[in-house]
């Protein structure tokens, strides 16, 4: 019973989007569901966490870790939504990448709700993310011709047959 309350909320947070998504992925027998997470979704997220996560590193490196622990926060909320797209697409080695990176944003933000924070613990985990930040990108993002970044989209085009 309560544990239906507490998945209920989680979902009321993150918002409809990720409500239908969970939805249509349990449809097992029905057609593909229709893909709610886009790629326009990612971009935006993308767009949005960037900043954020950078604002983080920053105030880190000046020692304001309230101010970094608060950025972090929004960039780890952000990035874990993102998971949803590489469930649609069934990239394990994404999901593996978001799931990575969530858990190096936990690992930062332990490191610097201690009393004595240890710059050098905390820089370390903020460089683990972001290596789990640019090995995905390596696999899935190209420059976009008009500025900045885009999808890599034949690394996400359906496959014939699973491996
Ligand atoms: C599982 C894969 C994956 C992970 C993990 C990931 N990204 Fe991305 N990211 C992408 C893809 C794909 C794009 C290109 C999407 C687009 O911009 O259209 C992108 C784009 C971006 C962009 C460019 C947005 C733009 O077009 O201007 C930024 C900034 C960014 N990511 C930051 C980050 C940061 C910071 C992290 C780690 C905390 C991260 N990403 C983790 C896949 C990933």
């Amino acid at each position: 019973m309560r544990s239906w309350v507490v998945r209920d909320l989680a979902l009321g947070l993150c918002g409809a989007a990720m409500l239908l998504a969970g939805t249509g992925l349990r449809a097992q027998d029905g057609p593909k569901p229709y893909p709610i997470y886009t790629a326009d979704h990612l971009a935006g997220t993308m767009e949005t966490l960037g900043p954020n996560f950078a604002a983080a590193v920053r105030a880190l490196e000046a020692g304001d870790y309230l101010a970094a622990k608060e950025r972090l926060a929004r960039a780890r909320e952000q990035l874990a939504t993102t998971i949803t797209f590489w469930r649609q697409h069934e990239r394990a080695d994404g999901i593996g990448f978001v799931r990575t990176a969530v858990r190096g944003m936990d690992d930062l933000d332990a490191a610097m709700s201690v009393d004595a924070v240890d710059p050098e613990t905390a820089s370390g985990f903020a460089a683990d993310v972001q290596a789990t930040c640019n090995a995905c990108h390596a696999i899935y993002r190209e420059p976009d011709p008009d500025g900045g970044f885009r999808l890599k989209v034949e690394a996400v085009e359906p496959r014939e047959s699973a491996p």
